[in-house]
């Protein structure tokens, strides 16, 4: 993990109230997983916030995250410009382990299909990916192109205004019994995470499937213990540092 003074290189909106910012960093930071996240500092050195935000695009020192408007950090983000600096720490979390694992299930749902787009690019040359990605609407639509390298690809939109109208995660419970798969990787809300739990006991597949969390976070490194979530086994684990990712049926959702 290093903490580092990256250069913003663009910040642009990609769809209605997201962003992808990229920055170059000063040195490497090593190997980079797909699900694993940053910590950006944002605003004055006064009022310093730190929020977490899944790496989308890693391409040696050039990174880049995308983020939902929610409040007062994501707000002071977007006005950051280009040339400006930004404090970051990274790389975080243990990101999706896929190794041993060929053919796979990739299903998100809206800010959470960005740490996706890593896991894919890192293993695209030698795995097989079957992707579900859900959004409010045809507004919300993004980075869709990032999934064209898939086997399959299925877009779903709430309303209808775009692809399947529906959920992502109903419209890969209509074509799991067809896919053959090693594995399933997930990140979205978690009421969507909740259901893809329930479904799949109910439809008694037991194929490993790995989820992404989101909890609020203060240090992103395990010190604060301000991301603690319970773990079927009666103990708390630490999304920002035994996570981001869990096996499924190892966390309570
Ligand atoms: C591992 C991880 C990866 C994430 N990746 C992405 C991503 O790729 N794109 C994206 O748009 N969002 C992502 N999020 C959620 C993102 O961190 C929050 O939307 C953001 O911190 C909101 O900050 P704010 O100041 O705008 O909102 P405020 O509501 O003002 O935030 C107040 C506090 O709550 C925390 N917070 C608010 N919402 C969330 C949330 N959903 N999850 C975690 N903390 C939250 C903030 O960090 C802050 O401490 C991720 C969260 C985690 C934990
Ligand atoms: S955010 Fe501090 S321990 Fe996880």
């Amino acid at each position: 993990m290093k903490d580092l003074i990256a250069k913003v290189k663009s910040n642009q909106m990609i769809a209605e109230n997201t962003y992808m910012i990229t920055f170059v960093l000063p040195e490497s930071a090593g190997d980079i997983r797909g699900g694993q996240f940053v910590n950006l500092s944002v605003g004055d050195s006064s009022h310093l916030l730190r929020r977490p935000l899944g790496i989308c695009i890693a391409e040696g020192k050039e990174i880049s995250v995308c983020y939902q408007l929610k409040g007062e950090g994501t707000k002071k983000l977007s006005k950051i410009k280009t040339g400006d600096s930004l404090n970051v720490l990274l790389p975080l979390g243990n990101g999706f382990d896929l190794s041993g694992y060929k053919n796979i299930a990739v299903i998100g749902g809206g800010v959470g299909i960005f740490p996706l787009i890593a896991a894919i690019r890192e293993n695209i040359k030698h795995k097989n990916f079957y992707s579900y990605i859900g959004f409010r609407s045809k507004s919300a639509l993004c980075l869709i192109n990032e999934f064209d390298k898939c086997k399959s690809l299925t877009v779903t939109t709430d309303d209808g205004s775009y692809g399947k109208s529906g959920n992502a995660v109903d419209a890969f419970f209509e074509d799991v019994q067809n896919l053959n798969l090693d594995a399933i990787i997930a990140c979205g809300p978690p009421s969507m995470l909740k259901s893809l739990k329930e479904k799949l006991l109910k439809n008694a597949i037991d194929v490993p499937c790995f989820v992404s969390l989101e909890e609020r976070m203060g240090c992103g490194v395990g010190a604060c213990l301000v991301c603690v979530c319970k773990k079927n086994d009666g103990n708390n684990a630490r999304v920002c540092k035994d996570g981001p990712v869990f096996n499924i049926n190892d966390v309570v959702l």
